[in-house]
Protein backbone atom coordinates (compact mmCIF):
# COMPACT_ATOMS: atom_id res chain seq x y z
CA UNK A 1 0.00 0.00 0.00
CA UNK A 2 1.30 3.59 -0.87
CA UNK A 3 -0.36 6.10 -0.06
CA UNK A 4 1.11 10.16 -0.42
CA UNK A 5 -0.79 13.43 1.24
CA UNK A 6 0.16 17.27 1.45
CA UNK A 7 -0.71 19.42 4.48
CA UNK A 8 -1.00 23.08 3.01
CA UNK A 9 -1.11 25.38 5.92
CA UNK A 10 1.26 28.41 5.48
CA UNK A 11 3.51 26.25 3.82
CA UNK A 12 3.01 23.01 2.04
CA UNK A 13 4.76 19.51 2.55
CA UNK A 14 4.28 16.17 0.99
CA UNK A 15 3.45 12.46 3.91
CA UNK A 16 4.53 9.72 2.09
CA UNK A 17 3.20 6.47 3.73
CA UNK A 18 4.49 3.29 2.16
CA UNK A 19 5.89 -0.05 2.55
CA UNK A 20 9.82 -0.13 2.44
CA UNK A 21 10.28 3.76 2.18
CA UNK A 22 12.99 4.21 4.07
CA UNK A 23 14.78 2.37 1.90
CA UNK A 24 13.94 5.24 -0.97
CA UNK A 25 14.26 8.34 1.46
CA UNK A 26 17.43 9.61 -0.49
CA UNK A 27 15.55 9.61 -3.91
CA UNK A 28 12.50 11.14 -1.95
CA UNK A 29 14.71 13.75 -0.67
CA UNK A 30 16.64 14.54 -3.57
CA UNK A 31 13.80 14.82 -6.18
CA UNK A 32 12.17 17.44 -3.67
CA UNK A 33 15.63 19.32 -2.27
CA UNK A 34 18.60 18.27 -4.18
CA UNK A 35 21.72 15.87 -2.99
CA UNK A 36 23.63 19.51 -1.93
CA UNK A 37 22.74 19.07 1.59
CA UNK A 38 24.00 17.17 4.61
CA UNK A 39 21.69 14.76 6.41
CA UNK A 40 22.26 15.45 9.89
CA UNK A 41 20.53 12.27 11.45
CA UNK A 42 19.17 12.35 14.86
CA UNK A 43 18.01 8.90 16.06
CA UNK A 44 17.46 7.01 19.72
CA UNK A 45 19.73 3.88 20.91
CA UNK A 46 16.83 1.40 19.73
CA UNK A 47 15.77 2.77 16.46
CA UNK A 48 19.17 3.47 14.88
CA UNK A 49 20.33 -0.22 14.77
CA UNK A 50 17.26 -1.42 13.26
CA UNK A 51 16.53 1.27 10.71
CA UNK A 52 20.02 3.32 10.81
CA UNK A 53 22.00 1.28 7.85
CA UNK A 54 18.52 1.10 5.56
CA UNK A 55 18.46 5.14 5.60
CA UNK A 56 22.37 5.65 5.60
CA UNK A 57 22.82 3.16 2.40
CA UNK A 58 19.64 5.39 0.70
CA UNK A 59 21.47 8.87 1.29
CA UNK A 60 24.78 7.23 0.18
CA UNK A 61 22.62 5.79 -3.33
CA UNK A 62 20.94 9.50 -3.74
CA UNK A 63 24.81 10.86 -3.35
CA UNK A 64 23.60 12.86 -0.13
CA UNK A 65 26.05 13.01 2.64
CA UNK A 66 25.04 12.33 6.31
CA UNK A 67 26.65 12.62 10.01
CA UNK A 68 24.85 10.64 12.97
CA UNK A 69 23.64 11.65 16.50
CA UNK A 70 21.99 8.77 19.04
CA UNK A 71 20.72 9.91 21.82
CA UNK A 72 19.61 7.07 24.70
CA UNK A 73 16.04 5.87 24.05
CA UNK A 74 12.78 7.05 25.90
CA UNK A 75 11.28 10.13 27.19
CA UNK A 76 14.14 10.54 29.93
CA UNK A 77 16.15 11.69 26.87
CA UNK A 78 13.15 14.54 25.83
CA UNK A 79 15.39 17.32 28.11
CA UNK A 80 17.35 20.67 27.66
CA UNK A 81 20.03 18.74 28.19
CA UNK A 82 19.65 16.44 25.14
CA UNK A 83 18.71 19.58 22.77
CA UNK A 84 22.07 21.57 23.79
CA UNK A 85 24.21 18.44 23.10
CA UNK A 86 22.71 17.85 20.04
CA UNK A 87 22.90 21.54 19.17
CA UNK A 88 26.84 21.68 20.33
CA UNK A 89 27.13 18.08 18.08
CA UNK A 90 25.94 20.09 14.76
CA UNK A 91 27.83 23.28 15.01
CA UNK A 92 31.11 20.44 15.81
CA UNK A 93 29.88 19.00 12.97
CA UNK A 94 30.12 22.04 10.66
CA UNK A 95 26.15 21.48 10.11
CA UNK A 96 24.87 25.41 7.87
CA UNK A 97 21.37 26.50 7.33
CA UNK A 98 21.36 24.46 3.97
CA UNK A 99 21.36 21.19 5.54
CA UNK A 100 18.69 19.03 6.69
CA UNK A 101 18.11 17.00 10.13
CA UNK A 102 16.13 13.85 9.63
CA UNK A 103 14.66 12.84 12.36
CA UNK A 104 14.67 9.02 12.63
CA UNK A 105 12.16 7.47 15.23
CA UNK A 106 9.15 7.69 17.61
CA UNK A 107 8.04 11.05 19.12
CA UNK A 108 10.58 11.94 21.26
CA UNK A 109 13.24 11.39 18.35
CA UNK A 110 10.85 13.09 16.41
CA UNK A 111 9.96 16.31 19.28
CA UNK A 112 13.56 16.42 19.92
CA UNK A 113 15.07 16.29 16.69
CA UNK A 114 12.35 18.97 15.10
CA UNK A 115 12.64 21.42 18.16
CA UNK A 116 17.05 21.22 17.43
CA UNK A 117 15.92 22.32 13.87
CA UNK A 118 13.68 24.97 14.40
CA UNK A 119 16.49 26.51 16.76
CA UNK A 120 20.06 25.82 14.86
CA UNK A 121 21.07 28.83 12.75
CA UNK A 122 17.34 30.20 13.38
CA UNK A 123 15.95 27.26 11.69
CA UNK A 124 17.18 24.65 9.16
CA UNK A 125 14.72 22.13 7.47
CA UNK A 126 13.69 19.04 8.80
CA UNK A 127 12.64 15.84 8.06
CA UNK A 128 10.43 13.33 10.15
CA UNK A 129 10.91 9.38 9.53
CA UNK A 130 8.55 8.59 12.23
CA UNK A 131 9.04 4.99 13.51
CA UNK A 132 6.26 4.27 15.37
CA UNK A 133 2.88 4.10 15.41
CA UNK A 134 1.75 7.33 17.47
CA UNK A 135 4.38 9.12 15.25
CA UNK A 136 3.39 7.83 12.16
CA UNK A 137 0.15 9.09 13.21
CA UNK A 138 0.28 12.29 15.65
CA UNK A 139 3.70 14.07 16.29
CA UNK A 140 5.90 13.64 12.73
CA UNK A 141 2.89 15.58 11.24
CA UNK A 142 2.07 19.37 12.19
CA UNK A 143 5.04 20.74 13.66
CA UNK A 144 5.17 20.69 16.78
CA UNK A 145 8.30 20.15 18.90
CA UNK A 146 9.14 20.01 22.28
CA UNK A 147 11.17 19.21 24.97
CA UNK A 148 9.99 18.67 28.53
CA UNK A 149 11.30 20.95 31.79
CA UNK A 150 11.04 20.03 35.02
CA UNK A 151 7.98 22.16 35.75
CA UNK A 152 5.96 19.95 33.00
CA UNK A 153 5.76 17.95 29.89
CA UNK A 154 6.25 19.85 26.45
CA UNK A 155 7.04 23.43 27.95
CA UNK A 156 10.04 24.51 25.97
CA UNK A 157 9.01 24.03 22.26
CA UNK A 158 8.30 25.61 18.89
CA UNK A 159 6.25 25.34 15.61
CA UNK A 160 8.78 24.46 12.95
CA UNK A 161 6.28 22.31 10.48
CA UNK A 162 8.29 19.67 8.67
CA UNK A 163 9.76 19.55 4.83
CA UNK A 164 8.66 16.12 4.59
CA UNK A 165 6.98 13.17 6.17
CA UNK A 166 8.16 10.04 5.67
CA UNK A 167 6.41 6.72 7.23
CA UNK A 168 7.35 2.78 6.65
CA UNK A 169 5.11 0.60 7.42
CA UNK A 170 7.66 -2.14 7.92
CA UNK A 171 8.75 -0.26 11.03
CA UNK A 172 5.63 -1.35 12.39
CA UNK A 173 6.91 -4.99 12.56
CA UNK A 174 9.53 -4.43 15.06
CA UNK A 175 7.10 -2.48 17.41
CA UNK A 176 6.91 -3.80 21.03
CA UNK A 177 3.53 -4.21 22.08
CA UNK A 178 3.63 -1.60 24.63
CA UNK A 179 4.12 0.81 22.02
CA UNK A 180 1.50 -0.37 19.17
CA UNK A 181 -0.77 0.30 22.67
CA UNK A 182 0.54 4.14 22.78
CA UNK A 183 -0.44 4.38 18.67
CA UNK A 184 -3.50 2.67 19.46
CA UNK A 185 -4.64 5.34 22.33
CA UNK A 186 -3.98 8.11 19.87
CA UNK A 187 -5.89 6.86 17.19
CA UNK A 188 -9.09 5.93 19.62
CA UNK A 189 -8.47 9.61 20.43
CA UNK A 190 -9.21 10.67 16.66
CA UNK A 191 -12.28 8.39 16.33
CA UNK A 192 -13.62 10.14 19.65
CA UNK A 193 -13.05 13.36 18.60
CA UNK A 194 -13.48 13.72 14.78
CA UNK A 195 -15.15 10.00 13.38
CA UNK A 196 -17.16 7.43 14.70
CA UNK A 197 -17.01 5.33 12.10
CA UNK A 198 -12.86 5.54 12.68
CA UNK A 199 -13.79 4.81 16.31
CA UNK A 200 -16.34 1.81 15.24
CA UNK A 201 -13.04 0.47 13.22
CA UNK A 202 -10.90 0.43 16.25
CA UNK A 203 -13.39 -0.43 19.37
CA UNK A 204 -12.48 -4.53 19.13
CA UNK A 205 -9.01 -4.10 19.37
CA UNK A 206 -6.00 -3.83 16.96
CA UNK A 207 -6.33 -3.65 13.45
CA UNK A 208 -4.03 -5.64 11.43
CA UNK A 209 -2.08 -5.81 7.58
CA UNK A 210 -3.67 -3.59 5.19
CA UNK A 211 -6.55 -2.73 7.18
CA UNK A 212 -4.17 -1.31 9.90
CA UNK A 213 -2.68 0.81 7.08
CA UNK A 214 -5.69 1.95 5.94
CA UNK A 215 -6.61 3.31 9.38
CA UNK A 216 -2.85 4.77 9.99
CA UNK A 217 -3.69 7.00 6.63
CA UNK A 218 -7.24 7.99 7.85
CA UNK A 219 -5.63 9.28 11.23
CA UNK A 220 -3.04 11.58 9.36
CA UNK A 221 -5.75 12.70 6.85
CA UNK A 222 -7.66 13.82 9.70
CA UNK A 223 -4.40 15.41 11.76
CA UNK A 224 -4.37 17.40 8.39
CA UNK A 225 -7.31 18.53 8.62
CA UNK A 226 -7.40 19.57 11.93
CA UNK A 227 -4.05 21.55 11.09
CA UNK A 228 -5.19 23.16 7.48
CA UNK A 229 -7.38 24.77 9.16
CA UNK A 230 -5.85 25.44 12.94
CA UNK A 231 -1.78 25.28 12.57
CA UNK A 232 -1.10 27.14 15.82
CA UNK A 233 -3.39 25.81 17.48
CA UNK A 234 -5.90 29.30 18.47
CA UNK A 235 -8.78 26.90 18.52
CA UNK A 236 -9.83 24.15 16.60
CA UNK A 237 -6.47 22.20 16.94
CA UNK A 238 -7.08 21.78 20.97
CA UNK A 239 -9.18 18.63 19.93
CA UNK A 240 -6.07 17.20 19.05
CA UNK A 241 -5.60 17.15 22.83
CA UNK A 242 -8.37 14.93 24.07
CA UNK A 243 -6.81 13.12 26.50
CA UNK A 244 -3.79 14.79 27.01
CA UNK A 245 -4.47 17.71 29.88
CA UNK A 246 -5.34 14.67 32.42
CA UNK A 247 -2.51 12.50 30.67
CA UNK A 248 -0.03 14.80 30.77
CA UNK A 249 -0.40 15.27 34.53
CA UNK A 250 -0.41 11.08 34.85
CA UNK A 251 3.18 11.33 32.96
CA UNK A 252 4.73 13.73 35.09
CA UNK A 253 3.87 12.23 38.39
CA UNK A 254 5.01 9.35 37.21
CA UNK A 255 8.37 10.82 36.21
CA UNK A 256 7.37 9.91 32.94
CA UNK A 257 7.54 5.71 33.91
CA UNK A 258 4.00 5.71 32.31
CA UNK A 259 4.25 6.34 28.75
CA UNK A 260 2.54 9.17 26.41
CA UNK A 261 0.31 6.59 24.97
CA UNK A 262 -0.83 4.98 28.15
CA UNK A 263 -1.57 7.89 29.58
CA UNK A 264 -3.36 9.45 26.93
CA UNK A 265 -6.17 6.61 27.58
CA UNK A 266 -6.44 6.93 30.93
CA UNK A 267 -6.75 10.73 30.13
CA UNK A 268 -9.48 9.96 27.61
CA UNK A 269 -11.60 7.71 29.69
CA UNK A 270 -10.89 10.55 32.47
CA UNK A 271 -11.99 13.18 30.01
CA UNK A 272 -15.30 11.22 28.90
CA UNK A 273 -16.49 10.22 33.07
CA UNK A 274 -15.62 14.20 32.91
CA UNK A 275 -18.09 15.14 30.33
CA UNK A 276 -20.50 13.15 31.78
CA UNK A 277 -20.36 14.37 35.03
CA UNK A 278 -20.72 17.76 33.29
CA UNK A 279 -23.95 16.32 31.63
CA UNK A 280 -22.57 17.00 28.35
CA UNK A 281 -22.96 13.23 26.82
CA UNK A 282 -24.55 10.07 28.36
CA UNK A 283 -23.02 7.42 30.52
CA UNK A 284 -23.23 5.32 26.87
CA UNK A 285 -20.40 7.68 25.47
CA UNK A 286 -18.04 6.84 28.57
CA UNK A 287 -18.80 2.71 28.32
CA UNK A 288 -17.88 3.11 24.57
CA UNK A 289 -14.37 5.05 25.06
CA UNK A 290 -13.37 2.90 28.05
CA UNK A 291 -14.56 -0.23 26.18
CA UNK A 292 -12.52 0.31 23.50
CA UNK A 293 -9.38 1.79 25.97
CA UNK A 294 -10.36 -1.84 27.13
CA UNK A 295 -10.35 -3.36 23.92
CA UNK A 296 -6.55 -2.07 23.02
CA UNK A 297 -5.16 -3.86 26.30
CA UNK A 298 -4.73 -0.20 27.49
CA UNK A 299 -4.75 1.08 31.27
CA UNK A 300 -7.79 3.03 32.33
CA UNK A 301 -7.35 3.71 35.76
CA UNK A 302 -5.00 6.24 36.97
CA UNK A 303 -2.94 5.37 39.59
CA UNK A 304 -2.75 9.07 41.37
CA UNK A 305 -5.73 10.42 43.35
CA UNK A 306 -7.59 13.39 41.30
CA UNK A 307 -6.13 15.86 43.73
CA UNK A 308 -2.52 14.89 42.79
CA UNK A 309 -3.42 15.35 39.49
CA UNK A 310 -5.99 18.70 39.67
CA UNK A 311 -2.45 20.65 41.26
CA UNK A 312 -0.62 19.10 38.52
CA UNK A 313 -2.54 20.54 35.70
CA UNK A 314 -2.15 23.76 36.78
CA UNK A 315 1.13 23.95 35.39
CA UNK A 316 -0.27 22.39 32.11
CA UNK A 317 -0.18 24.49 28.88
CA UNK A 318 -3.55 24.33 28.24
CA UNK A 319 -3.76 26.95 31.31
CA UNK A 320 -4.78 30.04 30.41
CA UNK A 321 -4.74 32.44 33.86
CA UNK A 322 -7.35 32.06 35.55
CA UNK A 323 -8.89 29.07 33.59
CA UNK A 324 -8.19 25.89 31.55
CA UNK A 325 -9.22 24.21 29.00
CA UNK A 326 -10.71 20.60 28.43
CA UNK A 327 -11.56 18.75 25.29
CA UNK A 328 -14.76 16.55 25.91
CA UNK A 329 -16.83 14.67 23.97
CA UNK A 330 -20.44 14.97 23.05
CA UNK A 331 -20.80 11.95 21.57
CA UNK A 332 -18.67 9.54 20.02
CA UNK A 333 -17.15 11.37 16.32
CA UNK A 334 -17.99 14.90 18.05
CA UNK A 335 -16.14 16.63 20.90
CA UNK A 336 -16.15 20.12 22.79
CA UNK A 337 -13.72 22.72 24.00
CA UNK A 338 -15.22 23.31 27.90
CA UNK A 339 -13.49 26.53 29.49
CA UNK A 340 -13.23 26.08 33.18
CA UNK A 341 -12.54 28.18 36.16
CA UNK A 342 -9.79 26.54 37.92
CA UNK A 343 -12.72 26.47 41.06
CA UNK A 344 -15.06 24.52 38.00
CA UNK A 345 -11.63 21.72 37.59
CA UNK A 346 -11.47 21.92 41.22
CA UNK A 347 -14.79 20.41 41.86
CA UNK A 348 -14.80 18.34 38.95
CA UNK A 349 -12.07 16.20 39.92
CA UNK A 350 -13.23 16.47 43.46
CA UNK A 351 -15.91 14.42 41.86
CA UNK A 352 -14.60 12.16 39.36
CA UNK A 353 -12.81 9.59 41.29
P1 LIG B 1 9.21 7.00 21.84
O1 LIG B 1 9.75 7.91 20.82
O2 LIG B 1 9.85 7.02 23.19
O3 LIG B 1 9.27 5.51 21.27
C1 LIG B 1 8.83 4.47 22.10
C2 LIG B 1 9.90 3.36 22.21
O4 LIG B 1 9.90 2.60 21.01
C3 LIG B 1 11.32 3.86 22.39
O5 LIG B 1 12.00 3.00 23.26
C4 LIG B 1 11.90 3.75 20.99
O6 LIG B 1 13.29 3.59 20.99
C5 LIG B 1 11.22 2.51 20.48
N1 LIG B 1 11.04 2.40 19.03
C6 LIG B 1 10.67 3.40 18.18
N2 LIG B 1 10.45 2.89 16.97
C7 LIG B 1 10.66 1.56 17.04
C8 LIG B 1 10.55 0.49 16.12
N3 LIG B 1 10.10 0.68 14.87
N4 LIG B 1 10.85 -0.75 16.54
C9 LIG B 1 11.25 -0.98 17.83
N5 LIG B 1 11.35 -0.01 18.76
C10 LIG B 1 11.05 1.24 18.36
O7 LIG B 1 7.66 7.21 22.08
P2 LIG B 1 6.44 7.54 21.10
O8 LIG B 1 5.28 6.87 21.72
O9 LIG B 1 6.77 7.29 19.70
O10 LIG B 1 6.28 9.11 21.25
C11 LIG B 1 5.92 9.71 22.48
C12 LIG B 1 6.37 11.15 22.47
O11 LIG B 1 5.71 11.84 21.41
C13 LIG B 1 6.03 11.87 23.75
O12 LIG B 1 7.13 12.63 24.18
C14 LIG B 1 4.90 12.80 23.34
O13 LIG B 1 4.85 13.97 24.11
C15 LIG B 1 5.26 13.09 21.91
N6 LIG B 1 4.11 13.53 21.09
C16 LIG B 1 4.27 14.65 20.35
C17 LIG B 1 3.24 15.08 19.53
C18 LIG B 1 3.44 16.28 18.66
O14 LIG B 1 2.46 16.75 18.06
N7 LIG B 1 4.65 16.80 18.52
C19 LIG B 1 2.05 14.36 19.47
C20 LIG B 1 1.92 13.21 20.23
C21 LIG B 1 2.97 12.80 21.05
N1 LIG C 1 -0.79 16.12 19.27
C1 LIG C 1 -1.51 17.33 19.40
C2 LIG C 1 -1.30 18.25 18.25
O1 LIG C 1 -0.56 17.96 17.33
O2 LIG C 1 -1.87 19.29 18.24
Amino acid sequence: MENTRKLNAHSSYDILCADGIISRAGEEIKSRFGADTTAYIISDSNVFPLYGEKLTASLSRAGIGYKVKVFPAGEGSKTPDTLIDILNSMAEEGISRSDTVIALGGGVVGDVSGLAASLYERGIRCIQVPTTLLAAVDSSVGGKTAVNLKAGKNLCGAFHRPSLVLFDFDTVKTLPSECIGDGMAEMIKYGVIYDASLFASLSNGLPSGEELKDIICRCIKIKIEVVEQDEFEGGLRMILNYGHTFGHAIEKLSSYAVSHGHAVAIGSVLAARAAVKLSLCTGEVYEKVLSAIKAASLPYESPYSCDDMYKCMLNDKKRRGSSISLVLPREIGKCEIKKLSLDELKELMENLG
